[in-house]
């Protein structure tokens, strides 16, 4: 059996190591060098450090694991446990000195998340989770309280150059019909934690990376909220659909991905894309 517990209370301390680097950086935002990987898709020299930084303690302490990262691509992809790396979600922020982005991991083996780490040290905020062990916000477990409806809560959403805008648009709209509002914050692995914690009622977007996803995905789902099951294997290789949400919210955002989520809006150049294949 995987030391799974050992290995996600050494994911906790390896970002908020990795973090102070970034958050010194991101003080002064205005000098970091960035440079475009697509439309709207940006990466800084701190992506990269902190992506960097994050591989070689892994690999220092568990030489035998795989690893896949946003910008470094993926090593060792024979081995049964995966860490999947976003060393910074929410970069458009990060490098516009917006202060919501954040620093994940998530563990995987085979097709199953394991565990996951969210870090947004701009509030001092560690979600985690392990796989039938429920989900934490620092110290204090998530649970579930409420029911939700989408006319009384906040939604969030999430969109990117992989798809064409109809589907964004037809989703925005059914929210609106609904009565529902919604919040797109730029970070959809802190968009997932917030979740995870009923500040909004549920989360969808039509194509996330396995590293924007996987960890907030357990996260919800340890905190007792509903996700659509992926197979972590498949979103490694291309990514999918991420929907999540509260009882009385995610049956209605699974209604709407069935009715408005194309294949045909894939942009299929552009998925499961590392910098460094
Ligand atoms: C992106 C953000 C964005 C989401 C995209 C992601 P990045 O990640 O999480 O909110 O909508 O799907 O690609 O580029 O900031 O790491
Ligand atoms: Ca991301
Ligand atoms: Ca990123």
């Amino acid at each position: 059996m995987m030391d799974i517990r050992s290995r996600l209370e050494f994911a906790k301390k390896i970002v908020r190591n990795s973090s102070a680097e970034a958050v010194k950086a991101f003080s002064n935002w205005k000098d970091l060098t960035i440079t475009a990987k697509g439309a709207q898709d940006f990466v800084s020299e701190v992506d990269k450090s902190t992506e960097l930084y994050l591989r070689a303690r892994i690999q220092e302490a568990y030489p035998d694991d795989g690893i896949v990262g946003e910008e470094f691509g993926r090593t060792n992809e024979s081995a049964n446990l995966q860490w999947v790396l976003d060393p910074i979600d929410g970069t458009a922020n990060y490098i516009s000195g917006v202060p919501a982005w954040c620093i994940v991991i998530a563990i995987v083996e085979h097709q199953q998340i394991l565990a996951g780490v969210i870090y947004d040290p701009n509030c001092d905020e560690l979600f985690s989770a392990q796989l039938n062990e429920g989900a934490f916000l620092n110290d204090r477990k998530l649970s579930p309280k409420k029911e939700f409806t989408i006319a009384a809560s906040t939604l969030s959403l999430g969109y990117s150059g992989r798809t064409t805008t109809k589907p964004v648009v037809a989703v925005i709209n059914e929210i609106f019909k609904l009565g529902g509002v919604f919040s797109r914050n730029g970070s959809g692995a802190l968009s997932l934690a917030h979740v995870a914690d009923q500040r909004y009622s549920g989360y969808i977007e039509h194509h996330m990376n396995a590293w924007d996803c996987l960890a907030g995905q357990l996260i919800v789902k340890e905190a007792g909220g509903l996700i659509e099951d992926q197979n972590a294997q498949e979103m490694i290789a291309l990514g999918g659909r991420v929907i999540v949400g509260w009882p009385g919210v995610f049956e209605q955002l699974l209604k709407m991905a069935n009715d408005h989520f194309g294949e045909d809006d894939l942009v299929r150049s552009a998925l499961g894309k590392s910098t460094h294949p």
